[in-house]
């Protein structure tokens, strides 16, 4: 077991006794999942072992990608990229969503977060990433981007969303059902166009969305006669709070191509029906770019203070760097 509480030893350049180094993302979970809980500062995701295992299990072209800082035998330092296919620009794309930056604070200001940053931007291929506005993460990234000659580009602010279905109606317009993942892969076929990367989960991956050590749930939302209206990913989301961990419904990531309004908020309802007694009656949208403001308000979702800046990274002739002006993808 490493032991990541006790101090470096002072004197001397610490910076340059640390290795980085490209890692099978297969071999290091616990190593990183325990370099996360201990890097992130509450209210945050909760790293479980099983949540990063998961995560860097993700199905997709050329698998995760990760890197490990170490220093002797401890763990320092991870960053991860993880596999995603979207659609753009008419076509399917796989790109890797940069993911599980974490530094020991014993071990920041070294530049270990840019060598890490540094080794997962050396392998071709577009990522891109979701870091708070103005964070020092956005200025490593950027600079990474610089160093290798690629594109750094802010494409979206996305906004977090609350959602508490104090409006319930007795006869909704839409209803919501879980759904298999052969239907949900046809309803998030029906989202393309509008310079939006469009997450679109091969089955393998909708798969692998529905083993989430977490909870989750592939949701469909239909009109009264029936018709498709779109999709949502919901999570049971484990968030770190100064009480604990605990559990919040989290509406991921939705596919919605037609009333969306309503849609929206059944999917709300759902989520919350769905996980209301683990804890608070609210549930999360972190991703709600793709719906227009207006349907947003009128579902009952309500602005948080939290945001993230959707960063795009990668070679200037992929459409994906020249086009993607939002996307779908969970914020993660
Ligand atoms: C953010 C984090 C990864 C930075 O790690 P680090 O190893 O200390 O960063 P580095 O030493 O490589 O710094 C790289 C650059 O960022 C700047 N930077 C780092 N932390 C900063 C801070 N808190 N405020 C302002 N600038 C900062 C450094 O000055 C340096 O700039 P330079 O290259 O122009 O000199 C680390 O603080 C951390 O783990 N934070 C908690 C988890 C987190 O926020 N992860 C990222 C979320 S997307």
């Amino acid at each position: 077991m490493l032991n990541l509480n006790a101090r470096p030893e002072t004197g001397g350049r610490l910076g340059d006794t640390i290795e980085c180094r490209a890692v099978d993302p297969l071999d290091v979970g616990p190593a990183a999942a325990e370099i996360l809980r201990l890097a992130w500062a509450p209210p945050c995701l909760h790293y479980s072992d099983d949540y990063v295992n998961w995560q860097l299990a993700f199905p997709g072209s050329g698998g995760a990608r990760a890197a490990l800082a170490t220093h002797g035998l401890r763990t320092v330092g991870f960053m991860a990229a993880i596999p995603r296919r979207i659609w753009i620009d008419g076509r399917v794309a796989s790109i890797h969503v940069r993911s599980c930056l974490a530094v020991h604070p014993d071990y920041r200001g070294m530049g270990v977060a840019g060598r890490l940053v540094r080794l997962i931007l050396a392998t071709d291929g577009t990522t891109v990433g979701f870091t708070e506005p103005g964070s020092p993460t956005e200025h490593i990234l950027a600079a990474a981007a610089r160093a290798r000659g690629l594109t750094f580009r802010r494409a979206a602010e996305l906004r977090t969303y609350a959602f508490t279905g104090t409006r319930r109606e007795p006869d909704p317009p839409a209803a919501v059902r879980e759904a298999a993942v052969g239907e949900f892969e046809v309803a998030a076929a029906r989202c393309a166009g509008g310079g939006t990367a469009w997450s679109r989960p091969a089955a393998d991956q909708l798969r692998h969305y529905s083993a989430d050590p977490r909870g989750s749930c592939l949701a469909i939302a239909h009109g009264r006669d029936g018709t498709t209206l779109g999709g949502g990913l919901i999570v049971r989301s484990h968030i770190v709070t100064a009480r604990g961990v605990e559990i919040v419904p989290s509406l991921d990531s939705v596919f919605l191509h037609r009333g969306h309004d309503t849609a929206l908020a059944a999917l709300g309802m759902f989520a919350l029906d769905r996980w209301q007694s683990d804890g608070p009656a609210v549930v999360t949208a972190p991703n709600l770019h793709t719906v227009p403001p207006d349907a947003i308000r009128r579902a009952g979702f309500r602005a948080t203070r939290s945001a993230f800046n959707l960063l795009v990274i990668g070679d200037e002739s992929d459409p994906i760097v020249r086009c993607a002006r939002t996307t779908n993808l969970e914020v993660f």
